[in-house]
């Protein structure tokens, strides 16, 4: 087992977890893994091969040969630009669209499989937060923080909308809406890595809360661990 520490950060989209990833990053100086960024790799990098996105061993060969990087962002919302080849994607992954081909590529245990090593090679010191749906329950199973964030599919939408509004794009909140609920579906319905919270995560609902609210509670989830040597209730 690894000696690098892990914050598993998992949950639906749209539940703010991109948003606490980064703040824990800048608090803790961890590196940060967006598994859900590689899974819309795969499905844009499958859309430009012409694949059929259900063709599980084409779309998982793809998915191991993957040619990606991501560096620091220098303009724009994106903490970081992201590549496929030699084509910058940072915009084209985060389309409502390009989420739904991730989900669809998602489901496909092979595809998953393929992706298990450039996960796990995120994890490095002084340690790692990862983002995701199966962070704590399959890739660090040994994360020593949990937290499955999740919220209201109607604030989830509200958010999304106003996110992808800010960045200049053109949606609709009720096509939103309906497409975070098939998301949902098909990302806790599949047999491989269903989104669901491991056994000793802790869960937090943020539909109520502000973003520094929720930022707060997993600080101090963090702090009440013994995760980063700090276990505030320790003598
Ligand atoms: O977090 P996101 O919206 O960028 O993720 C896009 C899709 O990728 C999501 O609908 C399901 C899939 N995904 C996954 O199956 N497992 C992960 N660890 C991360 C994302």
């Amino acid at each position: 087992m690894s000696e690098i520490k892990v914050i598993a950060i998992d949950g639906p989209s749209g539940a703010g977890k991109g948003a606490v990833t980064q703040a824990l990053a800048a608090r803790t100086g961890f590196h940060v893994l967006d598994s859900g960024a590689l899974y819309r790799l795969v499905g844009l990098a499958a859309r430009r091969s012409g694949l059929d996105l259900t063709s599980e061993k084409a779309v998982a060969k793809l998915a191991r040969e993957l040619d990606i990087a991501f560096k620091p962002a220098y303009e724009g919302p994106e903490p970081l630009a992201v590549w496929l080849g030699d084509s910058e994607v940072t915009h084209q992954i985060r389309t409502d669209e390009a989420g739904v081909d991730a989900s669809t590529v998602a489901a496909l245990p092979k595809v998953r499989e393929a992706l298990e090593d450039l996960q796990l090679s995120f994890r490095k010191p002084p340690g790692l937060i990862a983002d995701g749906r199966d962070m704590g329950t399959v890739v660090f199973k040994d994360a020593g923080v949990k937290i499955f964030l999740t919220a209201s599919a109607s604030v989830r939408a509200d958010r999304r909308y106003n996110q992808l509004k800010t960045k200049g794009m053109d949606v609709s909140l009720a096509d939103l809406l309906e497409s975070i609920e098939a998301r949902d579906k098909r990302d806790s319905n599949r047999s491989t890595s269903p989104l669901v919270p491991a056994e000793d995560a802790i869960i937090i609902d943020s539909s109520d809360l502000s973003l520094a609210e929720v930022i707060a509670r997993v600080w101090s989830v963090i702090e009440n661990s013994d995760l980063m040597g700090a276990n505030t209730n320790a003598d």
